[in-house]
């Protein structure tokens, strides 16, 4: 079993270019299958996701290959438009393949996506979006039988789900006529898919805003891409500085996509500076408790940094207050955090930190991707070792934590236990 080993205690310093943005490149590659051509994505780490996506697109006829972070996917040979159960279990984003096959074969299927240790994550809006466009789809047996010629029409999102809006817009790419989705999400990733349609010859316009309309039917071709820098990785990487305490420089990250998380740590006592080449955040170590952290869709605060700018508050003075509105069960994180010492209670949406002097190193185990690379946070500011269990969960979403945060400074390794 492999696992990280953290030592406590050493101050994080240096520069590093962030990683390209995981939760853009999966909807990109599944975007890949409306192409018909050959698509070039650069910065795609190598994670997890992106394997089990690359593994979807073989599956499917289309030909993947990756040289250091870009990934060619020709999508000319696509010879299939259904995605087998163990393929579809690997992760819950092989559900945007969805909309991307049946817009470019007029049927897909498919199973439920892998389940969640976020809590339900159902998937009715994604089907009602698709069901909007025309789509019939009989649901049997585990499997999601998808057929229709689509047609555009105004798609209202009862909440601006991300997976559905890029469901929806993948979906319309291939309908007759123009969509409409109103109660869009708008995530920056929504926009890099919109800036990767349109290099494709889709007429797609609006995402970063509450309405995406799409133009459908265009033929589309082959196309060159760059995915944004994973703004995710971002806030982990400052809450670690923030946590152990340095002087660390971002690159290949947008400011603007982390500004609630760089809010909240500039409350908590760092000093941090923006402009358009980087991020620089110098803290003492020594933070304080912030306002109320209410998680909520962009340009609210992410729920995928809850977990890391808790773990970066676990020794702040005084207490903060989480209020987790995206999903049912996000603090199970806090569990683990606890074994270090931590003091906090959770109870449903809501997590009370209060701030403690020391934390001590201990083995402890991710319960889920952002949870876990909290724990990591933790140990860097821990006395002793702290030694992460799981971190395939961790392996999912960052494509080398574990190096990043040694090149910074940090005492950390992943071994083989
Ligand atoms: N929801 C429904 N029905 C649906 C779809 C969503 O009830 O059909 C609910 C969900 O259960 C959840 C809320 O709506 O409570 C928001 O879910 P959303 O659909 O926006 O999330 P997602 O597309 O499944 C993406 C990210 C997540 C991130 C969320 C929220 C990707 C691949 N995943 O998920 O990222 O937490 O948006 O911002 O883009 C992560 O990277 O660790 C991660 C979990």
């Amino acid at each position: 079993m492999r696992v990280i080993t953290v030592e406590g205690g050493r101050r994080l310093r240096g520069e590093l270019t962030v990683q390209g943005a995981k939760n853009s490149v999966l909807p990109i590659l599944a975007a890949a299958v409306l192409s018909g051509g050959v698509c070039v994505i650069e910065n795609c780490p190598p994670l997890e996701d992106v394997e089990a996506s690359a593994a979807i697109l073989r599956h499917l006829g289309c030909r993947v290959s990756r040289e250091g972070e870009t990934l060619t996917v020709d999508s000319s040979t696509l010879s299939g438009w259904e995605i087998p159960d163990a393929l579809m279990r690997r992760m819950r984003s092989s559900v945007i393949f969805l909309g991307a096959i049946l817009g470019r074969c007029g049927r897909a299927e498919l199973s439920y996506p892998g389940g969640c240790e976020l809590g339900p994550r159902p998937i009715d809006i994604h089907l009602a979006a698709l069901r909007a466009l025309g789509a019939r789809i009989d649901e049997c047996g585990g499997r999601l039988q998808c057929q229709g010629g689509l047609l555009g029409t105004e798609i209202v999102l009862p909440l601006p789900s991300v997976g559905a809006t890029e469901n929806a817009m993948l979906a319309a790419c291939g309908a007759r006529g123009v969509t409409v989705i109103s109660n869009a999400a708008r995530e920056p990733e929504i926009v890099d898919l919109q800036g990767f349609l349109r290099a494709m010859g889709a007429a797609v316009r609006g995402a970063g805003s509450a309405t995406v309309i799409v133009e459908g039917g265009r033929p589309l071709h082959g196309c060159r891409h760059r995915c944004i820098g994973d703004r995710i990785a971002a806030a982990t990487y400052l809450s670690a500085a923030a946590a152990a305490g340095g002087d660390v420089v971002l690159r290949g990250v947008d400011y603007r996509h982390v500004s609630t998380v760089t809010t909240v740590l500039r409350q908590a006592g760092c000093c941090v500076s923006c402009d358009e080449a980087c991020i620089r955040l110098q803290s003492r170590g020594v933070l304080r408790g912030v306002s109320p952290i209410r998680t909520s869709p962009y340009p609210g605060f992410p729920t995928d940094a809850q977990a890391v700018v808790m773990a970066a508050l676990l020794r702040s003075h005084g207490t903060t207050m989480f209020v987790e509105n995206m999903f049912q069960s996000r603090y199970r994180h806090v569990g683990e955090l606890l074994r270090m010492g931590a003091d906090i209670r959770s109870e449903g949406r809501v997590a009370v930190l209060c701030g403690v002097p020391r934390l001590s190193g201990a083995a402890v185990r991710c319960t889920d991707l952002r949870g876990g690379a909290a724990l990591v946070v933790a140990g860097l500011q821990a006395d002793g070792i702290t030694q992460v269990e799981e971190i395939r969960h961790i392996k999912r979403g960052y494509g080398d934590l574990t190096g990043d945060l040694a090149r910074l400074g940090a005492a950390i390794q992943e071994t083989e236990r």
